[in-house]
């Protein structure tokens, strides 16, 4: 599966599937998602034209955060399989020539980690203890024991914790940090052990078949060492965002100490080993290409997540500025982007833009989170994701799907509070929707099956999350049958992208006017209108031209783009 003899490593254009586990399919009949689920969808996945899968963290887990808070980084959570199942399904992939890429969490652990428990089981001033960030609390307003500092959550609430609430003892008069959540504590890694574990980590996995990781969270992996407090500015930000603007702990010089060692490790093993494995930094990195361009110097990671056009609003300079922005950090470092429109943390797409803000930058919010007083037109939103996809695969890069985009599957807003699951509904009283909606189990059949074919037939347990009455409309079995569906045009996307690989990596723009944008990229152009009329481009293409892929049901005449679509075409 060596790319070497096209000169270019396999990772920097790639097409990769993400798996959101738990969601995917179940084997078992319990209403979760497991590893043998996914094995046996491996053709249904290998059928799409991916060239590899990015699962979410299976590791065991107490799930607080779905997998997000590890307690053992060495094995599998039973309730998803076990190392030999493990084993079996990267095997499996590798025969249908699918890459297999981990989900590393370096930011925290869960707090039933032994290392954790262990620390808070030791002394202040322990070995334990200087794996995390334990310190001593200060007088808060009123005179109590207050705090060390006051750095906010991003599930909502104070950063730190008493220790004596997760179980030390009562006269402990210590605090710990966790950027996310209580129950997720952050490692110190500066703390040689840490670094010494991280390095076992990522090898036991290459030993196992793994390609590469896709690495969670990575802006607050450094800290500045007195943790000082934070200016919050300006002073009326929402809560949930402030701990991401925190100069002390985001996208700190600290981090890049981490990143070059485990690029270290990487390169090492892949030498000895005659492998190409690569890490793909899971980054906010949004409106900043410079950074963007430090954090992929060929000495850090392989490649970051361009999520600037998943959080662009719909509108022509924005989308623009997404496309710019991560190509100006390409030409800096010399990374292609890992473009992406969705993932498990996200509104669906067809949701998000088809909300009636979308088109407009000033009231556009990049959270996503939080219910928009009207839920949106779902057609709308299906026209401009479908635009989206076949706009976005034609931008040199690599591209990451999220299970279930390739269905249109919608965001599910109603999902009862007491059901929802995600640890931010809970962290800040149900004031917030959560990811939950973006995380509803698949649909493979129609309502005749278990979970629409989520569990094995039979199976009376209902699905981790509620799936809708609806779910069966966007069901697997429904869409393969139907040339327009969106599983279609995923499957064409594919394949035109095989072709586009041999054209050059970068593209010029193109002037289409002031409803649309456009690009040439070797012999292609690629239009996208994003207005609610049809766009004329008689002028950029002749008629000569061939429609290769458009997100429209049929295809184009060869001078217009009907709205809210986007079309590839070649010219010869
Ligand atoms: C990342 C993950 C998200 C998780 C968080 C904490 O952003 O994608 O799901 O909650 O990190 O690990």
């Amino acid at each position: 599966m060596s790319a070497a003899h096209t000169g270019r490593a396999w990772w920097r254009d790639a097409l990769i599937y993400q798996v959101y586990v738990r969601s995917f399919a179940d084997s078992t009949g319990n209403g979760v998602g497991d590893l043998d689920g996914i094995r046996h969808h491996l053709d249904y996945i290998a059928a799409l034209g991916v060239d590899g899968i990015w699962l979410n963290p299976c590791y065991p887990s107490p799930q607080r955060d779905h997998g997000y808070d590890v307690s053992d980084y060495f094995s599998i959570d039973p309730e998803y399989g076990t190392l030999e199942v493990f084993d079996a399904l990267v095997a499996g992939a590798h025969e249908r020539s699918l890459r297999v890429l981990m989900d590393i969490v370096p930011n925290h652990c869960s707090d039933q980690h032994p290392w954790f428990r262990a620390a808070l089981a030791a002394p202040p001033g322990s070995a334990e203890r200087d794996r995390f960030w334990f310190r001593d609390g200060r007088p808060d307003a009123a005179g109590g024991d207050g705090p060390p500092n006051n750095w906010l959550a991003g599930f909502g609430g104070s950063a730190w914790t008493r220790a004596s609430e997760a179980g030390a003892p009562a006269d402990d008069p210590q605090w710990y940090l966790g950027t996310f959540s209580p129950y997720q504590p952050d490692f110190n890694h500066t703390n040689p052990d840490v670094a010494a574990m991280f390095a076992e980590v990522l090898e036991f996995w290459f030993d196992r078949g793994v390609d590469g990781f896709r690495v969670d969270a990575i802006q607050p992996v450094g800290k500045h060492p007195d943790l000082p407090d934070q200016v919050v500015d300006p002073p009326d930000l929402d809560p949930l965002q402030i701990p991401w603007t925190n100069e002390f702990t985001i996208f700190r010089p600290e981090g890049h100490d981490v990143w070059r060692a485990w690029r270290h490790t990487i390169d090492r093993y892949a030498q000895r080993h005659g492998r190409e494995l690569m890490m793909v930094a899971e980054a906010y990195l949004v409106r900043q290409p410079e950074l963007m361009a430090e954090f992929t110097e060929p000495d850090q990671f392989h490649q970051a997540f361009a999520f600037d056009v998943m959080l662009s609003p719909w509108d022509q300079q924005s989308v623009r500025r997404s496309v710019d922005d991560p190509l100006l950090a390409y030409s800096l470092s010399g990374s292609p982007p890992a473009w992406t429109l969705n993932n498990h943390d996200t509104q669906r797409i067809v949701t998000r833009l088809g909300r009636p803000e979308a088109t407009d930058p000033n009231t556009w919010t990049d959270l996503n989170l939080k219910l928009s007083s009207d839920p949106g037109d779902d057609a709308r939103g299906t026209r401009r994701a479908r635009a989206s996809i076949v706009f976005t695969a034609a931008l040199p890069g690599a591209l990451y799907l999220y299970q279930g985009e390739e269905l249109g599957l919608p965001e599910v807003l109603d999902i009862p509070l007491e059901q929802r699951q995600d640890p931010v509904v809970e962290r800040t009283g149900g004031e917030t929707l959560g990811r939950d909606g973006c995380r509803v189990p698949m649909p493979w059949h129609d309502a005749a099956s278990a979970n629409f074919g989520f569990s094995p037939d039979g199976s009376r347990n209902p699905s981790w999350l509620p799936q809708p009455d609806d779910w069966g409309d966007y069901a697997v079995s429904i869409e393969v049958a139907d040339p327009e569906s969106t599983l279609q045009l995923y499957r064409a996307m594919a394949t035109a992208r095989r072709a586009l690989r041999t054209e050059p990596h970068d593209i010029d723009w193109i002037d289409v006017g002031n409803a649309g944008l456009g690009f040439r990229r070797g012999r292609y152009t690629v239009i996208l209108n994003l207005s609610s009329v049809e766009l004329d481009v008689g002028t950029v293409v002749d008629d000569e031209a061939e429609a290769m892929l458009w997100s429209g049901t049929h295809a184009p005449a060869p001078t217009s783009i009907p709205a809210d679509s986007a079309v590839w075409f070649r010219h010869r």
